[in-house]
């Protein structure tokens, strides 16, 4: 869909031809861990023109709206956003704007690879969880029934799957496992209990698996024999491929396997527009305290470049991190470091400065 485009610039060098994206600095940690972001990319030479434009709480502060329209133009022109954490209500409040821009950009696909980079408990982790991304639990139809005097006395939830939009992501996630060199998919289901909701995601997938015989194996595990697994033996997965809130919360878990939320990316793609974050949320125990790992949304960042076929900048973006986190020892405190945001930012700068 993207093509890396060289122009000449005054100086007659080659120079790289930005690409419009919309930056949304989001809630809690998001402006910290997006200014970090920027600032490496700008070290990379700048690949994206930003049009920066608010979401959550902070686009009620600025518009009354926790997703703006003028949000929604934007990414609507550029088909293409790099996102910090947005904050929900739990409970009650607005519908989480996330969901809603993964519904409003039909983005079906959540990419969230989980690799070892720094060695802790367990090395050698290098799994990618595709999710299905707008069905599910996540359609939210959900409501309260009264009862007597108690007006939320019995409460209802509806999940919806569709034979289609299950076919199309087992699709995704084979065609990502050729493109990838990757050999198997573990399919993740609960088809004992929840026989038609997630067993006709095992059943789509089983189906879709048969054209890729060969190249690409295939298997399936109750969700809750993974989450075991994941902890016992994480190595015998190379991609999970999950319902919507399974993914939710296996990418989590798998987060924690190579040192926890600081370290997870995630990619939202749709067939015409895709929008780049962290998995974590805008962690308000930390906001403002400058002391949040901006890993996650730097490797999200990293995605970002292979999506829009910048793989050599994102090449040169996770080894500059590596570098920093392995051979300078610079490292946050959820790492066991002792760097602020601002000197791990520093401290990678100067790493792609120096290559
Ligand atoms: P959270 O991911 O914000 O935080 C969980 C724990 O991880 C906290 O202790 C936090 O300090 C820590 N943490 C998270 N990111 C970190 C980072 N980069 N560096 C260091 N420590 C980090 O999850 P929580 O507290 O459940 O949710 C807070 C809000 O974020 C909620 O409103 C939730 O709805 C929202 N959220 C938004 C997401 C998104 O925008 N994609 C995803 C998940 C949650």
């Amino acid at each position: 869909m993207y093509h890396v485009c060289i122009q000449e610039d005054p100086m007659n060098s080659p120079t790289l031809k930005q690409i419009p994206a919309t930056l949304i600095p989001g809630d809690g940690i998001g402006p910290e861990v997006v200014e970090a972001t920027v600032k490496v990319l700008d070290a990379l030479g700048s690949p994206f023109s930003w049009d920066i434009q608010q979401a959550g709480v902070a686009g009620v502060a600025s518009a009354g709206d926790p997703l703006p329209a003028a949000t929604l133009t934007s990414i609507r022109k550029n088909k293409l956003a790099l996102k910090g954490p947005l904050t929900t209500p739990i409970g009650e409040g607005f519908r989480s704007s996330n969901v809603r821009l993964r519904e409003e950009f039909q983005l079906y696909a959540n990419v969230r690879p989980a690799v070892t980079i720094v060695p802790g408990r367990f090395e050698d982790i290098d799994i990618v969880l595709v999710r299905e991304n707008i069905g599910g639990f996540y359609v939210a139809h959900e409501y309260y029934i009264p009862v007597g005097d108690d007006p939320r006395a019995v409460a209802v939830s509806t999940g919806i799957n569709t034979r289609e939009a299950c076919k199309k992501i087992a699709r995704f996630a084979f065609e990502y496992a050729v493109k990838n060199g990757r050999k198997k998919i573990t399919v993740v289901h609960k088809a004992n209990i929840l026989k038609a909701l997630t067993g006709i995601f095992l059943e789509a997938a089983r189906e879709i698996a048969r054209e890729y015989e060969g190249k690409v194996q295939m298997n399936d595990m109750i969700v809750d024999a993974c989450a075991m697994q994941l902890v016992l033996n994480p190595w015998q997965f190379d991609m999970l491929l999950c319902t919507n809130l399974f993914g939710d919360i296996l990418s989590d878990q798998m987060a924690g396997l190579v040192g926890g939320l600081g370290m997870a990316p995630g990619a939202n793609i749709g067939d015409d527009c895709a929008i780049f974050e962290a998995v974590h949320g805008s962690a308000p125990d930390i906001a403002g305290k400058g002391i949040a790992n901006p890993i996650s949304l730097l490797l999200a960042a990293g995605q970002m470049l292979d999506h829009v076929g910048h793989q050599d900048l994102a090449l040169r973006l996770r080894t500059a991190i590596t570098d920093t986190l392995n051979k300078d020892h610079v490292a946050t405190g959820d790492l066991k470091g002792k760097a602020s945001t601002r000197e791990f930012t520093e401290a990678i700068i100067r790493r792609l400065q120096a290559a």
